[in-house]
């Protein structure tokens, strides 16, 4: 840890500023892999947020790049510096909340920490809400007078946009971006409804609006969405993906873990790969020239058969590491082999649990059809739980 004399004094000034004062409001800045983008970004809020008394929150998921490092350095001369490191966790959104759950501060802002948010906003957004006029406020990327030029991604900003007419069809609240990482509100509003939030994923300020029972009043902000400084999104292809599965979550996730439903749609898609494999292979690969002659029928079938099902739970396979598990996601050569023979193992015991079941049920007297189902949801639920313990279960 290498202080410079410069940033010695300058914690000095904020020691005393921060013993006398009590807090206005906290920025919470989720981070992962932002080491880079740190330091200057507490000196953005440094020249922002001249005259209120702040504190900057960074919420680190245990970074391999050392972002809590950096942070808890910077910690150590300014006491406005505060880190929360989590272990063999993942998540913008919980770690939002968390963060925003633990400070003091009568108000709290989120913010990106990529220097993609602009923290010259937070003033007036402070202002809005210190007024007492509005329950929240959030800057837009698509308010009158926002640009997201520098972005760079017309893709997404198009992605966005579908996203939003559904987003504001859910909570009931028109806003031009539902989906934005950049916002404001009393830190009690956010307290007295945190343990109804879903967490899943990225979308908390969705989340926040969809959770909150009485119509908030927000004030809008426009943004200037920047690029990002250093470093590269953790969000880039999954969008859509996550607002769907935080949709979900918030609706049925307490019916039927989201999790499970994720694990068994990708199984259901397997059964489709599987049959269209098998059919592939019968008519394309194992055609009539090639093998019947030398083999039987039935041996050119049994033999396909096992390679569709190979192919089924290979997609299966690669399917959950980036959906269903993507927050623990297997990378590289080594860990994607090991992780893809495991799951082998354990859908080959799923499918013991599946057929055996259905045999019992068959044999004191079931119908076929409730002995077939009930066997596929204990095969399904069997090897659910055994490959998040043992596949993806770090
Ligand atoms: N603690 C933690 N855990 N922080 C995370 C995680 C995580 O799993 N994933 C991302 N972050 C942090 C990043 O380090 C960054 O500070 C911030 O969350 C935003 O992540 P980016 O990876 O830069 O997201 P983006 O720029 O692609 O997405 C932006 O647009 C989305 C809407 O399209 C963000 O503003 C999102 O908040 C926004 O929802
Ligand atoms: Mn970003």
């Amino acid at each position: 840890m290498n202080i410079t004399s410069s940033e010695l004094a300058q914690a000095a000034d904020a020691a005393v500023d921060a013993a006398i004062r009590p807090l206005d409001l906290a920025v919470v800045l989720p981070t992962f892999n932002e080491r880079k983008n740190v330091a200057t970004m507490i000196e953005r809020l440094e020249k922002a947020l001249e005259g209120i008394a702040w504190e900057a929150i960074f919420v680190d998921d245990n970074s391999p790049d050392g972002t809590s490092d950096e942070a808890r350095r910077l910690s150590q001369v300014d006491p406005r510096v505060r880190c929360i490191q989590r272990i063999g966790r993942r998540g913008l959104a919980s770690a939002a909340i968390e963060g925003m759950c633990s400070t003091g501060a009568p108000v709290v802002a989120v913010m990106d920490a990529d220097h993609q948010h602009d923290p010259a906003l937070l003033p007036q957004m402070l202002e809005a809400i210190k007024s007492g006029e509005y329950d929240l406020a959030y800057a837009s990327r698509f308010a009158e007078g926002a640009s997201t030029e520098a972005w760079g991604r017309p893709d997404r900003v198009k992605a966005s946009g579908l996203a939003n007419k559904i987003a504001n069809k859910v909570t009931g609240v028109e806003l031009t971006d539902p989906m934005s990482g950049f916002f404001m509100l009393p830190t009690e509003t956010l307290r007295a409804d945190a343990h109804r939030l879903s967490g899943v994923g990225f979308k908390i300020l969705l989340d926040i609006l969809a959770t909150v029972d009485r119509p908030l009043r927000v004030k809008e902000f426009p943004l200037n969405f920047a690029a990002r400084a250093e470093g590269e999104s953790k969000l880039d292809q999954t969008v859509v993906f996550e607002f769907l599965v935080g949709l979900y979550d918030k609706w049925l996730g307490r019916i039927i873990p989201t999790r499970f439903a994720l694990f068994g749609t990708v199984g259901a898609l397997g059964v489709l790969v599987q049959l269209g494999a098998l059919w592939a292979l019968l008519h394309l690969v194992f055609a009539e020239r090639f093998v019947y002659g030398n083999w039987s029928e039935s041996t050119t079938f049994n033999t396909a058969n096992t390679l569709a099902a190979v192919i089924a739970m290979t997609f299966n396979f690669v399917l959950n590491n980036e959906l269903t598990y993507s927050d623990k996601r297997l990378r590289g050569f080594g860990p994607m082999m090991r992780g893809w023979a495991q799951f082998g193992v354990t859908c080959s015991l799923g499918l013991l649990t599946n057929v055996g079941s259905a045999a019992v049920l068959k044999t004191i007297g079931f119908h076929d059809i409730v002995a077939v189902v009930t066997g596929i949801i204990l095969g399904s639920v069997w090897n659910f739980a055994l490959s998040s313990k043992f596949v993806w279960g770090k």
